[in-house]
């Protein structure tokens, strides 16, 4: 996505919020004469009595409200050519979506006035003859998306004049010709399969894997075996490793190799597991053996009902603090207020102990404590099954998440492969943590501080939404100086100690949550060259300076259609992260924000949970291996 015009699309967004009384005469006739013009099975809202701005569906303006930007009408159902001279008046237009209608005709050539056209989607359409033979009249494209035409005639060689091309999908027409040979380093993707193209596929694109160029008349076998990889300069100081572009034959080749090395590979992962999972053993029962506490001692004192594990209501688990420690255990990390360990019980439940260490309140305030977070039962919330507390002992008991946190989802667990997480996921996560913790400060009369707000304390529940975990901590620990590393990165400016942690500065450590959401980064990291990099700061220096698209993960460009919401979200996130703590948006408006986002294009997406299911959560995702 081309930076400025993500400034708009911000722009837009607080226009949108601070509504000016503006519209732009001109361009609203001419989406008028447009849709007069060309018939369609759906209707529109387009009244010209009410103003275009903010109340057309489809058309978005620019911050000013004196031009339109954007129109979008997927799927309205217009069928025919597209009238003259009416979309081509659109002269300041960036986005254009009219895919999945019966459009026929030629492409228009009277396009050429929309100087700024950036994102053009015309996919499943019935447009044909030849495309414009100059397409360095746009010079801004980014996305341009012609798939599922019936276009013929050779693919221009212009586009290699389009510099900020990110994305060209040309499949499913009837392209003839050579494919050019374009020398477009910012492509990150592109598709030509299923036309009548001939030839061979250029060295440029021979990073594309073949599918791209399947259903030509192109010969694979032309391929040279070992067809060097194009490095892609990169303007920012990050390498793009996670970049998922195909090397084609070269990938084949890995494939092989690694299958030749899996068995070996598997072999040592099972040794390693072994002996990692016996040091963890190790560790939780034989500490807690160490601090007095062995098991014959727990047992014969849990005959006294204040040292037993308590459970909480409605809790299905049959089990004591002997099993547990009879578990088999293996360490999942260290966290900010303690270990946690993973233990499977002898019946195969599963279940996740934190101990925790310096723990500064005694027995009543630590159980009041838990009483409260115990009692918060939502399906945004990642439950508190059952705790412990003696003197040389506190442990907290919550169910297991086999697939892991989001940081472990958003930035892979070392060595690992790690799954793409696509857009929606990466939304309901957001949507989920952020009504989670919405419900968390409106506990204890509106005063519940979460205080540990991280991308690791956040798990999918069995919906695939965000379910916070790990809550109401903070006040109950010592004041954990200095600062552990991973968890400034999500620290608000204004906490020095971490007992004074506030809603604010959930908010803000929120805030980063959905950066990592957005950059696919983590929120404090060093580069290659030793450079520690703050989110928050980063983020802030390259929207100061450029707005370039850089800042989105690359893994999401495989994703049409997002880019508004990507844009949204990032202004979400940046309210939630400004220095000011009494600046930054209540947790229920950041809530409606995100909600607000997702209700803007109901089509492509399933509409936003009903709010109902919330009153019955539903099981949070639990492994039991029986
Ligand atoms: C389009 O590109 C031109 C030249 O690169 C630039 O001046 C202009 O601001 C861009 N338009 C938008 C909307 O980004
Ligand atoms: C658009 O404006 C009309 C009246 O001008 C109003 O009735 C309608 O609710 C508005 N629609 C939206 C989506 O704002
Ligand atoms: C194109 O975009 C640039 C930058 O946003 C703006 O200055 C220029 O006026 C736009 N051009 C037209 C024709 O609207
Ligand atoms: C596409 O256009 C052709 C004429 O150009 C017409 O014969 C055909 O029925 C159209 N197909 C659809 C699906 O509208
Ligand atoms: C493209 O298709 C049109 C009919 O839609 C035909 O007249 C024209 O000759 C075709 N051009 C090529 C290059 O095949
Ligand atoms: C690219 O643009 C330059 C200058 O605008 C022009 O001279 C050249 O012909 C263009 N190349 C193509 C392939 O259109
Ligand atoms: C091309 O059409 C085929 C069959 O209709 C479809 O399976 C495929 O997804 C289409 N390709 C693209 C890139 O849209
Ligand atoms: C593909 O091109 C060949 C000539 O290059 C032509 O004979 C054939 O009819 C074309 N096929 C289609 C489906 O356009
Ligand atoms: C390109 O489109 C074809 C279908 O038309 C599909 O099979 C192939 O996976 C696509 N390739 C990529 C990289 O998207
Ligand atoms: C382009 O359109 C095809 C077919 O609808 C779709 O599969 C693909 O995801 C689209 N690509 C982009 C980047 O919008």
């Amino acid at each position: 996505m081309e930076a400025k015009h993500i400034l708009c699309f911000i722009l837009l967004v607080g226009f949108v919020l601070f509504q000016v009384n503006a519209d732009p005469v001109e361009d609203k006739q001419a989406l008028l004469d447009f849709v007069h013009y060309l018939p369609h099975s759906r209707s529109l809202n387009w009244k010209e009595s009410s103003p275009v701005c903010n109340n057309w569906s489809g058309v978005i303006c620019s911050g000013d409200g004196t031009r339109v930007i954007s129109v979008r009408l997927p799927g309205v159902g217009f069928h025919g050519p597209i009238p003259p001279n009416t979309l081509s008046r659109l002269s300041a237009l960036q986005v254009l979506s009219l895919r999945s209608n019966g459009i026929s005709g030629e492409f228009p050539f009277e396009f050429s006035n929309l100087k700024n056209l950036s994102f053009l989607y015309l996919q499943y359409n019935n447009l044909s003859g030849s495309l414009p033979f100059d397409f360095s009249v746009w010079p801004n494209l980014t996305i341009v998306n012609l798939s599922n035409n019936r276009f013929n005639g050779s693919i221009p060689y212009s586009f290699s004049n389009l510099s900020h091309l990110a994305v060209l999908n040309l499949a499913n027409n009837s392209f003839s010709g050579e494919v050019p040979d374009f020398n477009l380093p910012n492509l990150q993707q592109i598709n030509m399969s299923n036309n009548n193209l001939t030839g061979s596929v250029p060295r440029s694109l021979r990073r594309f894997p073949n599918s791209v160029f399947s259903g030509n008349n192109i010969p694979f076998e032309a391929f040279p075996p070992h067809a060097p990889p194009v490095v892609t300069p990169s303007a920012t100081p990050y390498p793009r490793s996670r970049n998922s572009r195909g090397l084609g034959e070269k990938a084949l080749l890995g494939i092989i190799v690694a299958a030749c090395v899996l068995g070996l590979v598997a072999f040592v992962y099972l040794i390693v597991v072994c002996c990692s999972r016996k040091k963890g053993e190790d560790e939780f029962s034989g500490k807690l053996q160490k601090g007095g506490m062995s098991p014959e001692k727990v047992v014969s004192r849990s005959q006294d009902a204040n040292n037993r594990l308590t459970f909480f209501e409605g809790c299905n688990y049959a089990f004591d603090l002997e099993d547990l420690l009879r578990a088999s255990a293996e360490i999942l990390g260290k966290g900010t207020f303690g270990m946690a360990y993973k233990a499977i019980l002898e019946d195969a439940t599963t279940v996740v102990v934190k101990r925790l260490k310096e723990v500064s309140v005694g027995k009543r305030d630590f159980e009041q404590q838990m009483e409260v977070v115990g009692s918060i039962r939502h399906e945004n919330v990642v439950e508190l099954k059952a705790y412990y507390y003696s003197k040389d002992e506190k442990l907290m008991v919550y169910d297991y998440f086999s697939q892991g946190s989001v940081a472990s989802m958003l930035h892979g667990k070392r060595g690992g492969e790690r799954i793409p997480l696509d857009w929606d996921t990466r939304m309901r996560i957001a949507i989920g943590a952020a009504r989670g913790i919405a419900l968390i400060h409106a506990e204890n009369g509106g005063k519940f501080v979460h205080g540990n707000i991280k991308s690791s304390n956040i798990f999918l529940n069995s919906r695939c939404y965000g379910c916070v975990s790990d809550l109401g901590l903070v006040t109950i620990t010592s004041s954990l100086a200095p600062p552990i590393a991973r968890a400034a990165g999500y620290r608000a400016p204004e906490v020095a100690d971490t007992r004074k942690a506030a809603q604010p500065s959930d908010i803000y450590s929120f805030g980063v949550v959905l950066l990592e959401l957005l950059t696919g980064k983590s929120p404090i990291h060093t580069t290659g060259s030793d450079e520690i990099i703050h989110l928050v700061r980063w983020v802030h220096s390259v929207v100061r300076e450029e707005w370039t698209a850089e800042v989105f993960d690359v893994e999401l460009m495989r994703y049409p259609n997002i880019e508004e919401e990507m844009v949204e979200m990032l202004q979400i996130a940046m309210s939630c992260v400004v220095r000011m703590p009494d600046q930054r948006p209540k947790m229920t408006e950041v809530v409606k924000m995100i909600e607000n986002v997702r209700q803007i294009d109901t089509e492509n997406h399933q509409p936003s949970e009903s709010r109902s299911e919330s009153s019955t959560p539903p099981p949070l995702v639990v492994e039991r291996e029986s």
